[in-house]
């Protein structure tokens, strides 16, 4: 893929990765568009880029998705490239206390978000003579940690839909891939909090140097892009799947065993 002089569309582009290949996708050359929620943080990419081009939007709200798509595709009808990045992680333990309406909070944004999105702007990027479609999903796509139960979810359903999209798109003018990112230092990796994560810090990747990886990836036509400890949870979970589970969920259970409502998992903790 060639990565200058495109018209760009990034969701959750003001922290962490979106705000980070904003940065680098504009200093190569392309027009950028971020989106997210909080009027401030837009505000603020504003202020320190104010050649980048903001547009607050919830990529939950399939209303919102609708007015985007109006509002981009008039200000920027080059538009050539949807990157779905907006993502949020929550610690979770499925006790049954969260409401119908909670606990589908990460599969309104992480799942239902990137889907709708492509649903919305695929017919005009199809009109485009070269157009890309980026997903985020995680290395957790590969292996869930189960503190994290939803999230993991969320990021496998979206390593599917993108394998079925690229098959789908094949012969079209539009590209698809997917970026697998490692735990990577941003906001919300910080907001997580997680022993189990934390234990697994010699795998952080520094924002910027995951992206410039991602990015040789997208250069290269890489289609499925795992960045660091991503590319050693994939190919582990298809050599080894219990044990890399075990492993991977081990600080997780011992977690979730001081939470004295569930029993049963404690007695799995000490097994
Ligand atoms: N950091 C990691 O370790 C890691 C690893 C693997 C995958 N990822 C994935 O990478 C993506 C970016 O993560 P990050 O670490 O950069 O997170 P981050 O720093 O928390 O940034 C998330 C961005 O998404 C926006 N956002 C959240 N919910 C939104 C919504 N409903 N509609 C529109 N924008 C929304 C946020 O802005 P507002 O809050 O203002 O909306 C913010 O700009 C996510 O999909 C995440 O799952 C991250």
């Amino acid at each position: 893929m060639k990565l200058s002089g495109s018209t760009i569309l990034i969701t959750g582009g003001t922290s962490g990765i979106g705000l980070e290949l904003a940065i680098q996708l504009y200093k190569r050359q392309n027009t950028v568009l971020i989106t997210g929620r909080d009027p401030h943080k837009l505000q603020e990419v504003q202020r320190q880029f104010p050649d980048m081009h903001t547009y607050q939007s919830d990529v939950s709200d399939p209303a919102a998705i609708v007015s985007l798509y109006q509002r981009v595709t008039h200000d920027f009808p080059d538009l050539n490239v949807l990157v779905n990045n907006a993502g949020e992680m929550r610690m979770l333990s499925l006790q049954g206390q969260h409401g119908l309406q909670d606990i589908g909070h990460e599969i309104a944004i992480n799942l239902l978000g990137p889907v709708r999105m492509v649903e919305q702007f695929l017919p005009f990027l199809t009109t485009k003579r070269q157009a890309a479609i980026i997903n985020m999903s995680s290395g957790l796509a590969f292996v869930p940690l189960a503190s994290a139960p939803i999230y993991c979810a969320t990021k496998a359903a979206i390593h599917s839909y993108t394998q079925s999209l690229r098959i789908q798109l094949h012969g079209t003018p539009v590209k698809v891939f997917e970026l697998a990112p490692p735990p990577t230092s941003t906001p919300l990796m910080d907001n997580f909090g997680s022993d189990a994560l934390n234990n697994q810090s010699s795998g952080v990747m520094n924002v910027d140097k995951m992206v410039r990886v991602a990015l040789r990836g997208l250069e290269k036509d890489t289609e499925e892009i795992r960045p660091g400890v991503s590319n050693v949870l994939k190919v582990m979970s298809r050599l080894a799947p219990t044990l890399m589970l075990r492993q991977m969920n081990r600080p997780v259970a011992r977690e979730l065993a001081k939470i004295p409502t569930l029993p049963f998992l404690t007695e799995h903790a000490h097994t």
